[in-house]
């Protein structure tokens, strides 16, 4: 057991947060830093002790791979060894989105342990674009593999209350930067090139970087079925709520049960339409109140979902967003909220 400390990484603090997090993870301890996206649970990449801890705290099934964190470009010839037909792809996918909430799967080096890759043959990389994470990894001087800072399927934690809820007493701890600005996971991807064509480039996970920025740079395509399973963290049921949770297709597909109590996870709620009016809710959370827009929604999106989770429904009803842009990240994420 930990004494959990948070530690404010404001204009004062951000010097001493930033040494403290970096001397834990020398010593081999584990912190959970802010990214763009969600937090991160933190270990030394290349410590295989230390990122045996990130299983533990987070009861994660060790053949779930992990995602590895480079503080610049040129890092990335100690994890992977991008192979020459694809080079000029990741340096261009590279150049247009990192640092940011992309991961790009490519073959790993000898110097990434197992473990973080559960075995596999391949390492996940992004550069993160938060300024906290990135002067600690640059700090450190290694790369950090870095999983959400969740227990294993439950919903992300975009602020450092939720990772105090997730992991509080297992990790000595959490830097806290204030909430995360995509609040949904970086999008992720594995490239095939193609003779005299543009590469194909497999969509592991829905996330900020979406298919119409990818699409430049290649042909965007859904994962093969056998590939799902080298992808493990991919499972149908994810960022789960405790309290039953659906997403609806329709409206008509409501059919309340007498004495029961049910909440609204809207898109922009009072303002909204149809699923806003069909019923007397208990509660209407909304997603987007201010813009009504994707990006809004993204943002909110777990933070929504875990506010609903500690309001005591009988159930949680989501609405669905449209399948465009960020929206395709969101309905991933609360379609396999909503499976059980
Ligand atoms: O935004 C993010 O990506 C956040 C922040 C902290 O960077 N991290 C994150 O990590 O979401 P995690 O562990 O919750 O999700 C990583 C996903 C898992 O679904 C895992 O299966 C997949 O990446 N993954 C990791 N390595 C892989 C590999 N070599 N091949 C295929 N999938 C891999
Ligand atoms: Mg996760």
């Amino acid at each position: 057991m930990f004494e959990t400390k948070i530690i404010e990484a404001t204009d004062d603090g951000m010097k001493e947060a930033q040494n403290e997090a970096v001397a834990c993870l020398r010593r081999g301890e584990l912190v959970a830093l802010p990214t763009e996206t969600v937090y991160g649970l933190a270990a030394d990449a290349f410590n295989a002790e230390a990122v045996a801890k990130i299983f533990a705290a987070k009861e994660r099934p060790e053949f779930d791979p992990l995602i590895v964190h480079i503080a610049s470009y040129t890092d990335l010839k100690t994890v992977a060894e991008v192979p020459e037909d694809i080079a000029d792809t990741v340096k261009k996918l590279a150049n247009e989105f990192w640092p940011g909430p992309l991961t790009i799967i490519l073959p790993k080096t000898p110097a990434v342990p197992d473990l973080v890759t559960s075995g596999l043959p391949t390492v996940a990389v992004r550069q993160s674009g938060h300024p906290i994470f990135r002067g600690i990894n640059q700090a450190l001087g290694r790369p950090i593999a870095a999983p959400s800072a969740n227990r294993f399927g439950r919903i992300s934690p975009t602020s450092a209350s939720a990772v105090m809820k997730e992991l509080g007493g297992r990790i000595p701890l959490i830097v806290d930067a204030g909430a995360c600005g995509e609040g949904v996971e970086s999008t992720i991807i594995r490239i095939e090139p193609r003779e005299g064509k543009k590469p194909l480039f497999y969509l592991h996970r829905a996330g900020p970087i979406t298919k119409e920025q990818l699409q430049p740079f290649g042909r965007v395509e859904k994962v093969k079925p056998g590939e799902k399973l080298q992808s493990p963290g991919q499972l149908d049921s994810h960022y789960a709520p405790l309290t039953p949770f659906r997403l609806l297709k329709s409206p008509e597909d409501f059919v309340p049960e007498e004495g029961k109590s049910y909440g609204l996870l809207s898109y922009k709620g009072e303002e909204g339409g149809e699923y806003v009016r069909m019923y007397d809710w208990d509660s209407v959370v909304s997603l987007s109140p201010g813009s009504g827009k994707l990006a809004e929604a993204a943002t909110r999106l777990f933070f929504a979902m875990r506010e609903m989770d500690e309001m005591g429904f009988d159930e949680i009803i989501a609405e669905p967003v449209s399948e465009t842009g960020l929206g395709v990240a969101i309905m991933d994420r609360l379609r396999r909220a909503s499976a059980r």
